[in-house]
């Protein structure tokens, strides 16, 4: 069968830094380690002025486009992931094609170009789309191209303020992939939820604390879905686990679950029963309320076990380093998890060829899927080619009053004239409206 899987990333940070525990939380009135400790975060991107969800995704797609030598006629198809579309129908797919068509020779007019909607699922989703396309072959030798893009940008003094955070992620799914081949076997948890919504507004309605609950309702649904396709899983079959995150914070939590799940009836199980008994059993519990109480007391414990620990410094921690810096990607965050990861694992010089990581997407509304990716031969080229620390490092870091006034430039019922505080160079900027309120775009040099 042949292998079909992600041929080459590129990100596109938002150009601005906002530092969470030394610049917000103090104007909040919030101790700093909440940001630091809690949430695991320590600042978060914003788009400049001339930065939107157009331009982040073109930005990135060039970067990819450049660096893989391809032309749009090695394209055929663009699906772009975003729950931040300002168009209920022209999707944002033809305003990225628009600016690649700017500086390239030829056309997409061959393309095939959507864009996908489930929160931030959307963009595992599409990259399910573009493995389906191919795996049907009806792509004609070429390949997808698949667009996380997003302003993850919650309403003022909504408790989502803090995790807020802007770019994009570029990946090319292709036969016989350079850095990972996804698995057939897929898992899902799905069900209607009010947990974190958009309906018709810019800015989401959010329970938070039930959205936490309901990302690892669906996550372990999607986890015994994924087992009754792949068989059981254990903590030790992947190298990294790469989550959908929110904030560090969320993935801390639902690390745990799927630890104390996958090590169930294992020989881990069974090393740790003399310091914390045995994993509870529904079947000893005469309701189901005293059987949850018993299984969070369980996961307090685990939590301090060697074992554990061991397992989340080496699996878990390396996937939240890009994170930590950028805040909530929304579509693009499990992109970026996997990114970070594979970073790491360049820098320690592992070799990940064969090796396998189990990736759990989110999205809220809501449904978690879950898949296994096999790393590939050659991987380390592709993954070092990717400009991470230095764009990290280029954000302008803006004060309290800048984040106001960036807030509300991106706030789409305000209108407010503000300096960019950045200079564009060779990149793609938003230039204003046109006659039928389209947005416009071009490249500056
Ligand atoms: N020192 C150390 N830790 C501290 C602390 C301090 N001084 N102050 C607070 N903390 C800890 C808290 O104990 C808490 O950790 P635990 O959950 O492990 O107990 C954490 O920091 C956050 O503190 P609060 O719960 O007090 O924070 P909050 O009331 O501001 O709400 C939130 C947090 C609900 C996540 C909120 O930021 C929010 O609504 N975020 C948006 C929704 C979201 O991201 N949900 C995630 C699941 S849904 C999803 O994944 C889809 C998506 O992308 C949106």
């Amino acid at each position: 069968m042949t292998a079909v899987g992600i041929d080459a990333i590129e990100i596109w940070t938002g150009k601005l830094r906002l530092d969470l525990p030394n610049t917000f939380a103090p104007e909040m009135g919030e101790d700093p380690e909440k940001y630091t400790k809690g949430l695991g975060l320590e600042s978060s991107s914003f788009p400049d002025v001339y930065e939107d969800i157009v331009t982040m995704g073109a930005n990135a797609a060039k970067r990819l486009m450049d660096r893989k030598g391809l032309t749009p006629d090695d394209i055929g198809r663009i699906d772009v992931a975003t729950e931040s579309a300002f168009d209920n129908s022209k999707p944002v797919s033809t305003y990225i094609a628009g600016c690649l068509e700017q500086v390239y020779d030829g056309d997409f007019h061959h393309a095939n170009k959507g864009e996908r909607k489930f929160a931030c699922l959307a963009g595992t989703q599409s990259i399910d789309d573009a493995y389906n396309w191919i795996k049907a072959g009806r792509n004609r030798g070429r390949a997808a191209l698949v667009i996380a893009t997003d302003t993850a940008l919650y309403e003022r003094d909504d408790p989502g303020e803090a995790t807020q955070g802007a770019g994009a992620v570029a990946m090319l799914i292709t036969e016989n992939p350079s850095i990972v081949e996804l698995s057939t076997e897929q898992g899902y948890g799905s069900a209607d939820e009010t947990d974190f919504l958009k309906p018709n507004q810019q800015f989401p309605s959010v329970d938070g604390k039930r959205s936490v609950q309901v990302y690892l309702a669906r996550m372990r649904e999607a986890l015994e879905d994924y087992e009754s396709v792949s068989g059981d899983t254990h903590p030790d079959d992947f190298e990294y686990v790469p989550f959908h995150t929110p904030f560090p914070g969320m993935v801390r939590k639902a690390a745990v679950l799927g630890y104390r799940h996958t090590s169930r009836d294992t020989e881990i199980e069974e090393e740790l029963t003399d310091e914390i008994g045995r994993q509870p059993r529904e079947a000893d519990f005469e309701s189901r309320e005293e059987y949850t109480e018993a299984i969070r007391d369980y996961m307090d414990d685990l939590k301090g076990m060697d074992q554990y620990r061991e397992w989340y410094a080496e699996t878990i921690e390396p996937t939240l380093s890009i994170s930590r810096n950028v805040g909530n990607w929304y579509t693009g965050s499990v992109h970026i998890a996997r990114l970070s990861a594979l970073r790491h694992a360049l820098e320690r010089g592992e070799e990940l060829a064969g090796k396998q990581m189990l990736v759990g997407s989110y999205g809220s509304g809501a449904q978690a899927e879950i898949h296994a990716e096999t790393i590939v031969d050659g991987w380390t080229e592709h993954v070092e080619a990717v400009e991470v620390e230095d764009q990290l490092a280029r954000r302008y870091d803006i004060s309290f009053d800048e984040y106001e006034l960036v807030h509300d430039v991106h706030n789409h019922e305000k209108e407010v004239d503000v300096e960019a505080f950045t200079t564009p160079e060779a990149e793609f900027v938003f230039t204003g409206w046109g006659r039928m309120n389209e947005r416009r775009y071009e490249y500056v040099e």
